[in-house]
């Protein structure tokens, strides 16, 4: 074997590892994406996409997009209609959200975490903050109307 085909078979057996590195730290990203399987995927559906006059669509919500600073008091406290998503008007009750487990409520992070998969998925984007941050879900749940 040639240094120069060594050289290639080296890079044949590195560029796998290098390229599945970055899945050993995404694993905060994908806590996001579990939370809304867990909490909020058996309502508004597994796109997002909601259930027709009953639950509304998270995905390519208006309401999400002219709302966000208000999604982390939604996502702790619940939201009582009526509101209009996407031209459909909904007057129903979500109820806050706790961990299924350990019954208490979620924490910032979560939260964090959670809304930034909603925000980067099905034709959403981030609010004018950009990316959340655990200080900022912090300021926000401070802030919620006590309901
Ligand atoms: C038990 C069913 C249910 C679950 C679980 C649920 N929601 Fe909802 N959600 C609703 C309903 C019903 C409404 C409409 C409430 C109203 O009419 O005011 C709503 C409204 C919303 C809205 C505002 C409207 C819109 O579509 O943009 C957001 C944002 C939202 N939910 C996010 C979430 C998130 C995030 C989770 C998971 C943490 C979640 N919901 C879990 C039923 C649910």
């Amino acid at each position: 074997m040639t240094a120069s085909s060594l050289g290639r078979c080296l890079a044949a057996l590195l560029l796998p590892t290098l390229l599945t590195l970055p899945s050993c730290f995404t694993n905060k990203q994908h806590q996001g994406e579990r939370l809304y399987v867990q909490h909020c995927s058996g309502c508004h559906g597994e796109q997002g996409q909601g259930i027709g006059q009953l639950i509304p669509p998270l995905a390519g919500s208006d309401y999400l997009a002219q709302h966000p600073g208000q999604l982390a008091c939604i996502v702790r406290y619940g939201l009582n209609g009526p509101i209009v998503v996407n031209g459909v008007s909904y007057n129903q009750l979500m109820l806050g959200v706790q961990d299924t487990t350990t019954h208490h409520q979620l924490s910032p992070a979560q939260v964090t975490n959670l809304l930034n998969f909603i925000e980067g998925h099905w034709g959403n984007h981030p609010g004018p903050g950009g990316l959340r941050t655990i200080a900022g879900t912090e300021a926000e749940l401070r802030a919620c109307a006590v309901r």
